[in-house]
């Protein structure tokens, strides 16, 4: 019963999020985060798959986007969860699945993870800090961790 988890991140966020959901997981996890140079991945080799990404401007990263695209027939036949990360509550936030994933695979998924969201300044370009700062109000980096949503999607998914 082999479990993969899929991901992209712009600031870290989502890693820890993925840390803590391997953590909650039984049985053998391995997790892949397609920035970069991801290594090439056989996703028929697991039978339980998860993907998420953090949204920007209400998007979640290309990659994200494009390898569910691009595995849209083999991820129908698995046991699928669809997580993001971002910093509108989990009751607003549902559209971010509508509008990010295709819409077979949100409808076939087992699980819709709302994993709350993180402000690291330090970690974004001048202009991005400028307008989260005017966004938020808040001076100082900041998370808020939806831990619950990560453990509800983890019970999901087994
Ligand atoms: C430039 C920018 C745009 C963002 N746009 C949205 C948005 O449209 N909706 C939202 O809920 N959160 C938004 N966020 C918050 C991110 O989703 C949040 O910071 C997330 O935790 C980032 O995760 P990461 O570090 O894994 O990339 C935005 C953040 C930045 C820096």
């Amino acid at each position: 019963m082999k479990k993969l988890i899929i991901y992209a991140t712009r600031t870290g966020y989502v890693t820890e999020c993925v840390e803590k959901l391997a953590g909650m997981l039984s049985g053998d996890v391995d997790t892949i985060n397609l920035a970069g140079r991801p290594p090439a991945i056989d996703p028929g080799r697991y039978d339980t798959i998860m993907i998420g990404g953090s949204i920007h401007a209400g998007k979640i990263q290309k990659v994200v986007r494009k390898f569910c695209a691009a595995h849209s027939p083999l991820l129908s036949t698995k046991k699928l969860g669809l997580f993001v990360a971002c910093l509108t509550p989990p009751e607003k936030a549902g559209q971010y699945f509508e509008d990010n994933f295709p819409r077979s695979l949100v409808v076939q998924a087992k699980a819709k993870g709302f994993f709350g969201g993180a402000a690291y300044y330090e970690r974004m370009s001048p202009i991005e800090r400028f307008i989260m700062k005017k966004i938020s109000g808040m001076q100082e980096s900041f998370s808020k961790p939806n831990d619950a949503g990560i453990k509800d999607f983890a019970r999901a998914m087994g």
